[in-house]
């Protein structure tokens, strides 16, 4: 498939999506949200792929959704449209793999709320997170109030989203918002070697491992021990667990077959 908005790239097993609206910043229109929903599913339905990394410019991850194809919309055209709930709704239901934020530069309002529905966020020391919707007039819209919430605690988010400030990279990774810091330069191809790390274990553990950890931030405690429970001991009708524990108790290393 062609796209306009964004490039689509192997390295191996992994996929990288970059955002590619330089001039704009990468501003999430239309077509850029839609595209980046269907290269995902593109990559979910490649056997070769494991693993997907979603990333912008040096300047920007994403400023924002686009404000110049917003500014002139009515309520009823945002609601018809919907193009943030198709967005959201696809990310949630539809991509299994694992899909990992590679954020450098500006990652504002819907940008943030982009690497926040990816299943966790690497950030470049050049990293700036914010949700500024509030100095135009609205409120996050690609699910950041809850997300941003769960993920940083009430306190902090309350101040992001009040202010509209912006958080650095050391700030996000004290907060809990990225997971690790790495050199701007350097960003991507760390991002793709993380990515190559989980693309080579077993995928039906992979896939249960995301689900169960998007549960924990979902269900009550209870409703996810359980349903963690059934993933693991349905993994035990793997050929991938006869492997991987053999291999332990061999003293080896594993050969997954479901990769
Ligand atoms: N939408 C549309 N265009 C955008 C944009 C956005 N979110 N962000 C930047 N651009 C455009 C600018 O209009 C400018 O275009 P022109 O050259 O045609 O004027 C170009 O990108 C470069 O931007 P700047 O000249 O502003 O660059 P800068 O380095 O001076 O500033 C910035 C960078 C601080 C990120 C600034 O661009 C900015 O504040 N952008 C808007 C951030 C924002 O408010 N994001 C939230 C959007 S609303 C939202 O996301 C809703 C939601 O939750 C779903």
């Amino acid at each position: 498939m062609s796209y306009n908005t964004i490039l689509l790239d192997k390295h191996d097993n992994v996929a990288v999506i970059t955002l590619n609206r330089p001039e704009a910043l990468n501003a999430l229109n239309a077509e850029l949200l839609g595209e980046v929903v269907s290269a995902l599913k593109e990559m979910e339905a490649d056997s070769e792929i494991g693993c997907m990394i979603i990333t912008g410019s040096d300047k920007a991850f994403a400023a924002g959704a686009d404000i110049k194809e917003m500014a002139e919309q009515s309520m009823t055209d945002m609601m018809a449209a919907d193009v943030f709930g198709h967005t959201q709704k696809a990310f949630m239901h539809d991509i299994k793999k694992p899909v990992i934020a590679a954020v450098n530069g500006y990652a504002l309002g819907g940008g943030c709320e982009l690497a926040m529905l990816c299943d966790f966020i690497l950030a470049g020391e050049t990293a700036k997170f914010g949700q500024p919707e509030i100095n135009l007039g609205v409120i996050p819209g690609i699910g950041g109030s809850q997300r941003l919430t769960k993920l940083i605690g009430k306190s902090k988010a309350m101040d992001m989203m009040l202010t509209g400030r912006m958080m650095d990279a050391n700030e996000a990774e004290r907060a809990g918002l990225a997971s690790r810091i790495f050199p701007t330069d350097d960003l991507v191809d760390e991002a793709i070697k993380v990515a190559g790390v989980i693309a080579g274990k077993s995928l039906p553990s992979v896939v249960m491992a995301k689900e169960t950890v998007i549960k924990a931030v979902d269900i009550p405690t209870q409703d996810g021990v359980d349903f963690e429970k059934r993933c693991f001991y349905s993994l035990f009708s793997t050929e991938d667990q006869k492997e991987g524990m053999a291999a332990f108790v061999e003293k080896r290393q594993p050969n997954f077959k479901n990769k």
